[in-house]
C-alpha cells in the first residue's frame, strides 16, 4: 500500500445514484471449472438483462487477460491478484449500479470470499453461481483442447489436473451444467435476481 494517500469521498450518495439511473447494482460471479459453462451462461445473461433494459456488463477471464490483467499467469499468486483485481472492478461497477456478470475460475475459496466481502462491506450484493460441472464431463467438451494438453504434460498448473479447484461451500446458486441447459440457468439466475429484490 502507498503512504501519503487519502481517501476522497464524493458528493453523490447511493441513494442519489438510484433515484438517477433507476437500478441498484449488483455483482454476479460465476465460478466453475474451464469449460463449465461459465462464459456461455454470462453472455447468455448479459444478453438476456440487456434485452430487459438493464445496465448490464461482463467481465470474462480470457478476454480480461489480454488487458488489465496480461502480466499475469497461472501459479497460485497470479491468480489471487487477478481475482483480488476483478474483485475490486466488479465493486466499482457494481458500484456505479451496474449488474455486473464475471466468468472466472476463481479455484480459491480465500479470493472469492475477498470479493464477497469487499461488495458487502459497500452495501452491494454479490451472487455467487457455482457453474457445476463433472472434471469427466469438462474434459470431454474440452472446446478450446486445454484438457488434453495439460494432460500431456503441455501445460502446468492447469485446473482440476494440477491445479486445485476449492468447490463453493454455500453459494447463492448452484448450476449442474451437465443437467441443465443455458436458457434454464439464466432463467434461475433472472428469478434469483428478481425474488431478491435486485431487479423489479
Ligand atoms: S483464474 O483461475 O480465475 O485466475 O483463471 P481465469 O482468469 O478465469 O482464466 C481462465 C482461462 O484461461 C485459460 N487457461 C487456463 N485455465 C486454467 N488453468 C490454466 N493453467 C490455464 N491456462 C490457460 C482457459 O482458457 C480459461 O478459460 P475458461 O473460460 O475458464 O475455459
Amino acid at each position: 500500500m502507498a503512504s501519503n494517500i487519502t481517501f476522497h469521498d464524493g458528493t453523490v450518495s447511493s441513494e442519489e445514484r438510484f433515484n438517477s439511473i433507476q437500478q441498484k447494482g449488483a455483482t454476479i460471479w460465476l465460478t466453475g471449472l474451464s469449460a463449465s459453462g461459465k462464459s456461455t451462461i454470462a453472455c447468455a445473461l448479459e444478453q438476456h438483462l440487456l434485452h430487459l433494459h438493464k445496465f448490464t456488463y461482463r467481465l470474462d477471464g480470457d478476454n480480461i487477460r489480454f488487458g488489465l490483467n496480461k502480466d499475469l499467469g497461472f501459479d497460485e499468486k497470479s491468480r489471487n491478484e487477478n481475482i483480488r483485481r476483478i474483485g475490486e472492478v466488479s465493486r466499482l461497477f457494481a458500484d456505479a449500479c451496474c449488474l455486473t456478470i464475471t466468468a472466472f475460475i476463481s479455484p480459491y475459496r480465500v479470493d472469492r470470499e475477498f470479493a464477497r466481502q469487499i461488495h458487502e462491506k459497500s452495501g452491494l450484493p454479490f451472487v455467487e453461481v457455482f457453474v457445476d460441472a463433472p472434471l469427466s464431463v469438462v474434459e470431454q467438451r474440452d472446446p478450446k483442447g486445454l484438457y488434453k494438453k495439460a494432460r500431456a504434460g503441455e501445460i502446468k498448473d492447469f485446473t482440476g489436473i494440477s491445479a486445485p479447484y476449492e468447490v463453493p461451500e454455500k453459494p447463492e446458486i448452484h448450476l449442474k451444467t451437465a443437467e441443465t441447459d443455458v436458457a434454464e440457468s439464466v432463467r434461475i439466475i433472472t428469478q434469483y435476481l428478481v425474488s431478491h429484490g435486485y431487479i423489479p
